[in-house]
């Protein structure tokens, strides 16, 4: 399967998209076969695979570059602080903010929220004072919420969804009140695939004069983001959900909000200087990075940005939109497929259950053809709730993945009804 022709989101057609050069790039898409089947992965929601030009940025590093950054003067410490500073650099790019002191490193997105909660949340959420969330959210976007509001007295809002998993915007805008303190909202939910509005709800957010904070954890890898044009207070994604490695996250923030926040964590590099009577913190983004940070992890995610630029993200939207709508069919064509989340806008997620078959079952049955998805609740019980089901078999597809791979999902899918009929 090669070169799609393609529309882009914003309805041009763009040069034909040529996958194969592309999955070249990505060693594990080549060399791991599974059962003696060809490997079809489609488990990149949960975590996706390195091109060889991140894996050869991480060996440089390691084998020439290492030293701890911020701390020494010597040739070994300069070169990794600045490319970890060209690291910074190249987020503040990838999402367009206006300055790079907006950019902090975290250790992923669950970091970079429990950061914006303790940050924010403690200093300017108090008893009685509320917070809004959606009924789509990862779990990381309201356990930490629910531990400030526990600690603060607070209330939790949630806006609810319809049954295509969407969220009701009117609800969404009538939980607004004089107490409304912060809205967090994911951009695309990790288990149904829905794009959240996440425009209009930042407008409607400051029309109520309330900060929002987006987690783009499933957004990045799929679609351009700009936070400018968005004009979110905070964004958080993490690298290994966009071609890079495990232990590094981003967190996005105005500089006039982090400016005004507490730190999360106390220790070296996140101070200007230190006595047992006082600490005087230091300058954003500083101030949150306290300890080692994740050095490596950080250089090589700036070489995966460059890597999803340089394919251009456009592309990767509209070719993903084609695999979506193709498995879509697909698997609807298949007797006793139920698919969950079936919004208008959506990423190229795929949640779905076979008949009263535990998914964890059709997990296993795929697998035994060379095909990974993801099975369970995905950290996002309340979205199960809402549709009735304790779990769901999820595949969720990245612009590596090609047209026989969603035909091996689905011959496997056909496999399990038939072996369960
Ligand atoms: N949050 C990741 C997922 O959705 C792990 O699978």
């Amino acid at each position: 399967m090669s070169a799609l022709p393609l529309q882009t989101p914003s309805g041009i057609i763009a040069a034909p998209f040529d996958v194969e050069p592309i999955r070249a790039d990505f060693p594990i898409l080549g060399e791991v076969r599974v059962n003696g089947k060809p490997l079809a992965y489609l488990d990149n929601g949960a975590s996706s695979q390195m091109p060889q030009q991140v894996i050869d940025r991480l060996v440089r590093y390691q084998t020439r570059e290492h030293a701890n950054i911020h701390r020494g003067v010597h040739y070994l410490s300069a070169t990794a602080t600045a490319a970890f500073e060209a690291a910074r650099v190249t987020v503040q790019r990838f999402l367009n903010a206006r300055q790079d002191r907006e950019i902090v490193f975290t250790s992923n997105v669950t970091d970079s929220i429990n950061l914006v909660a303790h940050g924010y949340g403690r200093a300017f959420i108090g008893a009685g004072d509320e917070i809004i969330i959606t009924h789509l959210e990862h779990h990381a976007n309201i356990v930490p919420w629910q531990m400030l509001c526990e600690e603060k007295g607070a209330k939790l809002r949630v806006a609810p969804i319809n049954d295509s998993g969407e969220v009701i915007m009117e609800e969404f805008e009538k939980l607004f009140s004089p107490r409304t303190r912060f809205v967090s909202v994911t951009h695309v939910a990790n288990a149904l695939g829905t794009i959240n509005p996440v425009r209009e709800m930042t407008e409607i957010a400051h029309r109520h004069g309330v900060p929002i904070m987006i987690d783009g954890a499933q957004a990045v890898q799929h679609m351009a983001v700009d936070v400018q044009a968005l004009d979110c207070d905070f964004y958080a994604f993490t690298g290994h959900k966009v071609f890079g490695p495990t232990g590094v996250g981003v967190l996005y923030g105005k500089a006039a909000l982090l400016e005004k926040m507490r730190p999360f964590r106390g220790g070296g590099d996140m101070i200007l200087s230190v006595t047992f009577e006082k600490t005087t913190y230091n300058v954003i983004p500083y101030k949150f990075e306290a300890g080692t940070p994740p050095i490596s992890q950080a250089i090589a995610l700036a070489t995966a940005l460059d890597y999803v630029t340089g394919v251009g993200l456009d592309r990767i939207a509209a070719y993903e939109n084609e695999l979506l709508r193709y498995a879509t069919e697909s698997l609807r064509a298949i007797p006793d497929v139920r698919i969950i989340g079936e919004a208008q806008q959506k990423a190229s997620v795929l949640s779905f259950n076979v008949g009263e078959v535990h998914p964890h079952d059709v997990g296993s049955l795929l697998n035994d053809d060379g095909v990974a998805v993801r099975t369970g609740h995905h950290c996002a019980q309340p979205v199960m709730d809402r549709f009735g089901v304790a779990a769901t078999a999820r595949a969720s597809f990245a612009f590596y993945n090609t047209l026989a791979e969603v035909d091996q999902l689905a011959a496997s899918v056909r496999r399990v009804q038939k072996l369960f009929a």
